[in-house]
């Protein structure tokens, strides 16, 4: 809805110059009104800068900085305020990694910034499908391609599966790059991608390949790609899945130190065309051995922090029963009191920069 609000950026602008803060309050509780009659979650207020164009404010944001204006007693606090949602307004500050106007941070309630993450239902929107047995939810690429890259950037997910990485870069007019080792597998993700719309003719470029033993820079030069700013990787977690019965597959990997050498490759394969300076996020759990806890969490973390990336966060990510467990919990959980054992309910999100 388009709020007719030109005038909220011109009372809050002549407010600047007021010498009486009752004068002011009365004003900005009259702003507010005005504001709450907005029954949209996004209102639009002119934008003074932009001559004539417009720029979308969330109305439950305006109200919470309103709210904080009048709750200020002295008159610098309540101008500097005031000052503040102005700049809000009409200009906008982002980092080099992002599109995020940091002048307007606090609209963005839906971006985490914590280390634990307890996601929701899986978003099936668009061309999303929970239907590839380990496939993650999007809801992962879409915080984190929303943190770490901007618009019209290149994406790289070196375990594409069904395809998640890339429907979701299309979806925020990302680039992205994609490599997966099944043929079929990379069709079926093809086709998704596709179904999904095409809002701002982002590319996306599919090659069917092992990552382990890919030269990237080649394969990039040939579709015109210089590099990435942002890379992602979910890999099989060893074997809980089996892929297929490829060798190179890394779930077929026949032990832990084979495993963690494919991973490597594929840490070190990838290396030349990330962009320094930018991120890189391995999400992966751990498994249960002979009923031995293995942290392949920290052991491919380690394999990355050996190839000179630094590390940025932990995340700690909820999930839900895998299929297979869903119909079994009240037998899985007898299983962990009988056993000893804790049932998996978390994986990890392991953020790292290149230097
Ligand atoms: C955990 S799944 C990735 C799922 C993906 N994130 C999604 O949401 O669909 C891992 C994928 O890596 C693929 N894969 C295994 N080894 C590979 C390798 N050496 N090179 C490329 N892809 C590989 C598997 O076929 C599988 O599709």
């Amino acid at each position: 809805m388009a709020a007719d609000k030109t005038k909220i950026l011109d009372t809050l602008s002549k407010l600047l110059k007021q010498k009486n803060i009752d004068k002011i309050r009365a004003i900005i509780q009259d702003v507010k009104v005005d504001v709450e009659k907005l029954s949209s979650n996004e209102s639009e207020i002119q934008d003074k800068v932009s001559n004539g164009k417009f720029i979308k404010v969330k109305s439950k944001y305006l109200l919470g900085e309103l709210d904080q204006i009048l709750d200020t007693r002295t008159i610098e606090r309540t101008k500097y305020y005031i000052q503040r949602l102005v700049r809000a307004l009409t200009e906008t500050k982002t980092d080099k990694i992002n599109d995020l106007n940091l002048h307007r941070w606090k609209e963005y309630d839906d971006i985490l910034t914590d280390s634990l993450w307890i996601l929701g239902k899986r978003d099936t929107s668009g061309a999303h499908s929970g239907g590839y047995w380990g496939n993650f939810i999007p809801q992962i690429p879409n915080q984190l391609l929303r943190r770490y890259t901007k618009k019209g950037e290149w994406v790289l997910d070196a375990f594409l599966g069904s395809g998640t990485t890339l429907i979701e870069s299309k979806r925020l007019g990302r680039n992205g790059v994609g490599v997966e080792l099944l043929r079929k597998v990379a069709n079926s993700a093809a086709k998704a991608i596709e179904r999904e719309d095409d809002l701002s003719s982002s590319r996306t470029e599919i090659i069917v390949g092992d990552s382990s033993n890919l030269d990237f820079k080649t394969e990039f030069r040939q579709r015109k790609i210089q590099s990435v700013q942002f890379l992602i990787m979910h890999p099989p977690y060893w074997d809980i899945v089996k892929f297929s019965k490829d060798k190179r597959d890394l779930s077929n990997a026949k032990s832990i130190n084979e495993f963690l050498d494919l991973f490597g490759k594929i840490v070190d394969a990838t290396y030349p065309v990330l962009d320094k300076g930018r991120y890189f996020a391995v999400v992966i759990g751990d498994k249960y051995s002979d009923g031995n806890w293995i942290p392949l969490g920290f052991y491919t973390m380690q394999e990355v922090l050996k190839r000179g990336y630094f590390l940025k966060s932990i995340i700690i990510k909820n999930f839900d029963e895998t299929k297979g467990k869903r119909n079994q919990k009240e037998l899985w959980r007898y299983r962990a009191l009988v056993g000893g054992f804790y049932i998996f309910k978390h994986e990890y999100i392991f953020l790292f920069k290149k230097s």
